[in-house]
């Protein structure tokens, strides 16, 4: 019987608006662009020999597709910024549970820290935990435990 590969990718999903990263509001979500922080996390992926797929979309429907996807095309783990689907799709986070795929919720602001219905998201309870509020680097942080994570397996 042979041996079914184990997942080694690693899918990096960013919701509504992240597109505009760099100038969107750069006092709250910085100057960096996504193409920018994108490029990082692929060069820190192939350093250590993990794939890395990113996706960004507006669209609820292409995000849900996306993770639906993700199963079988070998993905081992998630980092997802929902964005503002943080606080409206209930469908984004059932695909998440759906698939099983472990993964860590990333917002570049310290959504605590702002206008109050910020504070909850639908995807913290079902996420392997949450880095907010470090700007890029919190992508950054993230990586950094999938990738342990899915070499220790
Ligand atoms: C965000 C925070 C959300 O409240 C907001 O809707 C975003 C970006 C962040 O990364 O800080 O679009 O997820």
């Amino acid at each position: 019987m042979t041996k079914k590969p184990k997942a080694k990718t690693v899918l990096v999903l960013h919701g509504p608006n992240l597109n505009l990263l760099g100038t969107r509001e750069p006092e709250i979500y910085g100057r960096e662009t996504l193409a920018t922080i994108d490029r990082r996390l692929h060069a820190t992926a192939k350093a250590a020999g993990v794939k890395l797929e990113s996706f960004q979309t507006n669209h609820e429907g292409a995000i849900i597709d996306r993770v639906q996807q993700a199963k079988g095309d070998g993905v081992g783990f998630i980092l997802l910024n929902p964005a503002a689907f943080t606080y409206s799709s209930i469908g984004l986070r059932d695909a998440l549970t759906a698939v099983q795929i472990p993964f860590i919720e990333v917002h570049l602001s310290n959504i605590h820290a702002r206008e109050p219905w910020r504070a909850h998201s639908h995807f913290t309870a079902v996420a392997i935990g949450s880095i907010l509020g470090l700007g890029s680097r919190g992508y950054d942080l993230a990586l950094d435990y999938a990738i342990a994570r899915l070499k220790a397996r």
